[in-house]
């Protein structure tokens, strides 16, 4: 889920003409330059605010044939860099994850941790998850009872529920997250000075191969543990997967970052849309039923990450009649394709009563997100207690003064300040 570790299009030297800038107001409205992309065509070249050169794909049906296309390929480091490149500790160690490789390594990869995110096994998690947000609301309530009672529900609920939830599955120490908020945003962020990005990378770097020796020394009952009894068991050569050191450091990377960083995202952003929606919150809060459904509704809607991760040609690939050449990187923009009226009637209207079926806020494809039934699980426990403890939640800020954070890739708000009675 990181964008930061691929070197820009620029590094990559492929010669191919800079065209139009989103600007740094992008960050603030994305939406706004991709609706108007989407009217122009399916596919056109942009030069992101910080620099990197990118074909955006916008409209629905190209956006999930994109998503699905093994003409766009994410392994940059073994398919786009010279025979002499030599990874540095940050990038060689992080970013041989599942979302920066192809098949038969993706395939292998993604293999050893899906059995942990089925459906089935995630609907286990339930009492675990209720019990985390009951006792975060529980802390808000009691604040509120001390004359505190407007909150930043960022800091006090959509971070801490799913970032709990994902460290305990890891067997990660909850008391930590605080320093991984940290390192997670630098490496997400699309601005800031460089060195940020390489200093939290080299920080969770040290902190997961210590994490790693830890539990080799200790093992319990967590995937860490599982994870390195595979790894352990394909040097012995007693088992069909493998997984080396590096790869094992960047699961765990990819599992914390990608744990987290969204469904933090889902749980503020869909509170603001059902705030600015007041009949739709109302709608839902009458009818607990429509929650399943609202949820996919909030995700079409608020979508957490602007786009999917990047993809990259290696031969000229034509999507809805534009020619992408060689050697250049796509981003395949799953919030405009969620905006896409042709798709979605009346695409810009919150309805949490309507089948939003068909949503790419997960992706598409062999890459579809891995952790889809636990973010939607973490979705519907979030929103189903929090409407029903504060009956009277409003907005305790003017909605021009909201921030969104700044990155390309997640559309995330820095702060939502809430009254909760
Ligand atoms: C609302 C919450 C979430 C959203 C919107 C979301 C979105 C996405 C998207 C769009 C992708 C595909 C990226 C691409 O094709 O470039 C993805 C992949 C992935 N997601 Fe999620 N995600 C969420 C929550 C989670 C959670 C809770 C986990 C738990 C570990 C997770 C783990 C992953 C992993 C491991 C992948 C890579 C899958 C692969 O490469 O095969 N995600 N996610």
């Amino acid at each position: 889920m990181t964008e930061s570790a691929a070197p820009s299009a620029e590094q990559l030297d492929t010669g191919q003409p800079d065209t139009g800038r989103l600007g740094a107001d992008y960050f603030q409205n994305p939406l706004a330059y991709f609706s108007r992309m989407r009217e122009e065509g399916p596919v056109a070249p942009a030069l992101l605010p910080h620099g990197e050169r990118v074909w955006l794909v916008t409209r629905y049906p190209e956006v999930r044939a994109a998503l699905a296309d093994p003409r766009l390929y994410k392994d940059w480091a073994g398919k786009l860099t010279s025979p002499d490149w030599v990874p540095d500790e940050v990038i060689g160690y992080l970013s041989v994850h599942m979302l920066n490789t192809d098949p038969p390594n993706h395939t292998r990869l993604r293999k050893l941790v899906t059995k942990a995110f089925t459906a089935r096994r995630v609907a286990g998690l339930r009492p675990r998850v209720e019990a985390i947000t009951a006792s975060l609301l529980d802390a808000i309530e009691a604040r509120a009872g001390a004359g505190e009672d407007t909150v930043d529900l960022v800091e006090a609920f959509a971070f801490p529920l799913p970032v709990t939830v994902i460290c305990e599955l890891l067997g990660v120490p909850t008391e930590d997250r605080a320093q991984f908020r940290r390192w997670s945003n630098a490496m997400v962020a699309s601005e800031g000075e460089p060195g940020r990005f390489r200093a939290a990378g080299t920080a969770m770097f040290h902190y997961f191969t210590e994490l790693v020796a830890d539990k080799r020394a200790h093992p319990a009952d967590d995937m860490v543990s599982a994870l390195i009894a595979a790894r352990d068991a394909s040097e012995r050569g007693d088992s069909g997967d493998s997984l080396d050191e590096r790869e094992l450091i960047a699961m765990l990377f990819l599992l914390l970052v990608a744990g987290h960083e969204t469904t933090t995202n889902l749980i503020a952003s869909g509170t603001l849309a059902l705030l600015t929606n007041p009949a739709e919150l109302e709608r839902l809060r009458s009818d607990p039923s429509l929650l399943p459904g609202a949820v996919d509704e909030l995700l079409r809607y608020v979508n957490p990450l602007n786009h999917a991760t990047d993809r990259f040609t290696l031969e000229p690939v034509e999507i809805g009649g534009v020619t992408i050449p060689a050697r250049e990187w796509v981003l395949c923009v799953t919030s405009s394709a969620n905006r896409d009226s042709g798709r979605f009637p009346d695409a810009d209207r919150l309805d949490v009563g309507r089948d939003a079926g068909g949503h790419v806020a997960f992706g598409h494809g062999i890459h579809y997100c891995l952790g889809a039934p636990l973010a939607r699980l973490e979705g519907e426990v979030a929103f189903g207690a929090l409407l029903s403890r504060f009956p009277s939640l409003s907005l305790a800020a003017d909605l021009a003064t909201l921030r969104w954070r700044p990155s390309s890739l997640i559309r995330g708000l820095e702060a939502l300040p809430v009254r909760v009675r």
